[in-house]
């Protein structure tokens, strides 16, 4: 079997696998111990970081327009399994604790993270998001981002292009980052590149996350080897470079 094909299959494997762990999982029970995980990793406390989670919730110039964009996807029927976008809550917490000012993700299609990160950054009041993807677009009528609302989308820059030809001179060009975001291509050799093409761009106490953490060890892995704090909150890893400081 050719290599390509060889990852291909077992990717394949993989990902169903995780389908299998992911109706196991509680992601009710996740989602209640997402502060007491994330206080564990970020310079705040979970009484802080569950009152980012009440203004989240608060959050109506956000959720009117997201809600809207969300029923236009799933009535166009181009996007059927959109559960992961619960992660969004996590990323936004994430963002305003470190209040984040450079931020680079792979991986946009309808921008459900992007919008959130950008959502933080409107109520952090600064900061830009440099988003990656292939060139093209997502399927139906929609452009890449289609969930960002706009009072966020001038703090959003699109940049089209495989991760593997363009991340590393973006990072070089706007780095350094508070947080690196991976979701793109979820095969472990993919992954494991922009893990190691992000790392070194990171501020100290900066963070890199994943999304589909659950694919495999990698991410736990990788945070371990490089003495990054870590943690899984449903299906996104959050992983933290040691501080300069040691106040956090
Ligand atoms: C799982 S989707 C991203 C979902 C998105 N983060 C969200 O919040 O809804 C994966 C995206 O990664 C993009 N992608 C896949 N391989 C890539 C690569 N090598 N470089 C850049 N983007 C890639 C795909 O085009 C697709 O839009």
């Amino acid at each position: 079997m050719a290599p390509n094909t060889l990852r291909d299959a077992i990717y394949a494997v993989r990902t169903a696998r995780l389908g299998l762990e992911r109706r196991r999982l509680d992601y009710g029970e996740e989602t209640r111990e997402q502060a007491e995980r994330l206080a564990a990793v970020l310079p705040a406390s979970a009484a802080e970081l569950r009152e980012y989670e009440r203004e989240y919730e608060d959050l109506e110039w956000f959720h009117d327009t997201y809600a809207d964009r969300v029923a236009e996807i799933h009535e166009a029927g181009v996007a059927t399994d959109t559960t992961h976008w619960r992660d969004g809550v996590t990323l936004y917490v994430v963002c305003r604790a470190l209040e984040v000012e450079t931020v680079v993700e792979t991986g946009v299609l309808f921008g459900s993270f992007d919008a959130h990160i950008l959502a933080a950054m409107c109520e952090n009041g600064g900061g830009t998001l440099h988003a990656v993807d292939l060139p093209g677009g997502p399927p139906g009528p929609f452009e890449y981002g289609h969930l960002i609302p706009d009072r966020c989308r001038d703090r959003w820059e699109l940049h089209r292009g495989d991760a593997r030809d363009v991340l590393l001179g973006l990072l070089e060009r706007v780095g350094p980052l508070d947080l690196f975001l991976h979701d793109s291509d979820h095969r472990l050799p993919h992954m494991r590149f922009e893990y190691e093409t992000a790392l070194g761009h990171l501020e100290p106490g900066g963070v890199l996350a994943s999304h589909d953490v659950r694919l495999s060890r990698l991410f736990d892995r990788f945070t371990e080897e490089n003495g990054l704090q870590s943690c899984v909150v449903c299906d996104t890893g959050i992983g933290r470079v040691p501080s300069s400081s040691s106040a956090d």
